[in-house]
């Protein structure tokens, strides 16, 4: 029997209650626990409403605040953490599920498809989704590709979406996972990187579920909106970048469906409103930083000080700009963060304009090859 737990901070109180009622209807599902960031309208919602849905579906549904278990900015890992710990101290249930607050395409076969898969033994259950071919700009350029870069022989740079936040963990790897100083350090963004590299490290068998209606949830605008979550699991995997995981591990990936029309055509990002961002915001350290990269992405970054460039910013270039800043980035610098902000960017539109650009399956084709050949080049380097 499980526990599904939503970490939630001021999402819409509709469309949350709306998933902990279709979370509480399942037949596997005894408890639901939501775990709010804060008091915040949302919670206050909840709270309210949570000693009726107790009554109608004879199941309690706890409301609480995230405790501070981390070290980092209070954030998303912080209450996930806190469902961990309520899970394996309040409860003896065996699984417990993890969904995003904000999805409005949430169902009962999400919750079924993931206790299919550990009914058969997997230990973690992921679940995936088609998405934009713009969108995902963090997994891809970011947490894909440092996985291949520092650990190409694990499965790491195989799980489809790292930072997914909708999961089963088996109550052995929420264990772990809570014991594991790494991961209750983790309160920011970049939990979901740490719990992704833990349950590898630790080879629990792991299963990727396909839920094809695909993740519908609130939009990002301006690509600004990532730029925390950017900084965040970018500075996890930095974090990580000395720790060793053994190779392969059980890992099987649900053959994925055809993609919904609406997914193809979806533009992931405002292009036009992150142009000028490439331009904005400099200061003459930034400009120093540059320094430690290539002279062309020097150059083409100290040219964007008058006129969006990026067309230098190819695939090769990338790889080695990840490696600089493997070693020379400083999380807690406000310089580095605004450089790593403009460099991912610039990464981000060569990629649309040369890539994206030429359609959905071309696009999607090419992010999965690049993957491969970033792993390839990394084989047998040790990063
Ligand atoms: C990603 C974030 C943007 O997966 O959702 O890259």
């Amino acid at each position: 029997m499980s526990l599904v737990a939503f970490p939630f901070k001021n999402e819409d109180p509709e469309v949350l209650i709306g998933n902990v009622k279709v979370a509480l209807s399942h037949p596997r599902v005894e408890e639901v626990l939501c775990v709010g960031a804060s008091e915040d309208r949302c919670f206050t919602a909840l709270a309210e409403a949570s000693p009726k849905l107790e009554k109608e579906h004879g199941k309690p549904v706890k409301v609480i605040v995230q405790e501070r278990i981390g070290e980092l900015r209070p954030g998303k890992g912080d209450g996930m953490n806190t469902a961990l710990k309520y899970f394996l101290e309040e409860t003896s249930y065996r699984r417990l599920h993890f969904y995003d607050a904000d999805i409005v395409s949430f169902s009962q076969e999400w919750i079924t498809k993931a206790e299919e898969a550990a009914d058969q033994g997997f230990d973690v259950v992921r679940h995936y989704f088609p998405r934009a071919s713009t969108d995902a700009m963090i997994t891809w350029h970011i947490t894909r590709t440092g996985f291949a870069i520092l650990w190409p022989e694990s499965t790491l740079p195989w799980i489809e979406q790292p930072l997914g936040g909708e999961l089963l963990l088996s109550r052995s790897v929420a264990e772990q996972l809570l014991n594991d100083e790494r991961v209750r350090r983790q309160s920011d963004w970049g939990i979901d990187t740490l719990y992704t590299f833990a349950i590898v490290q630790n080879q629990f068998s792991l299963y990727e579920t396909y839920i094809g209606v695909g993740k519908l949830h609130k939009l990002y605008g301006k690509l600004t909106d990532l730029k925390t979550m950017l900084i965040e699991c970018f500075s996890a995997i930095q974090s990580l970048q000395g720790e060793r995981v053994p190779k392969g591990g059980t890992h099987r990936i649900e053959y994925p469906g055809p993609v919904p029309q609406k997914v193809r055509e979806k533009i992931g990002y405002d292009v036009e409103g992150s142009l000028s961002l490439l331009a904005e915001g400099w200061t003459p350290r930034q400009e120093e930083l540059l320094a430690y990269f290539p002279d062309k992405v020097q150059e083409g970054m100290l040219a964007c000080r008058s006129f969006p460039r990026f067309g230098f910013m190819d695939e090769d270039t990338w790889y080695r700009v990840y490696q600089i800043l493997l070693e020379h980035f400083d999380p807690t610098d406000r310089d580095w963060q605004e450089l790593i902000f403009r460099l991912w960017l610039a990464r981000v539109l060569e990629y649309t304009v040369t890539v994206a650009l030429r359609g959905y399956d071309y696009a999607l084709h090419y992010l999965h090859q690049m993957v491969s050949r970033y792993a390839a080049q990394a084989f047998g380097k040790g990063g």
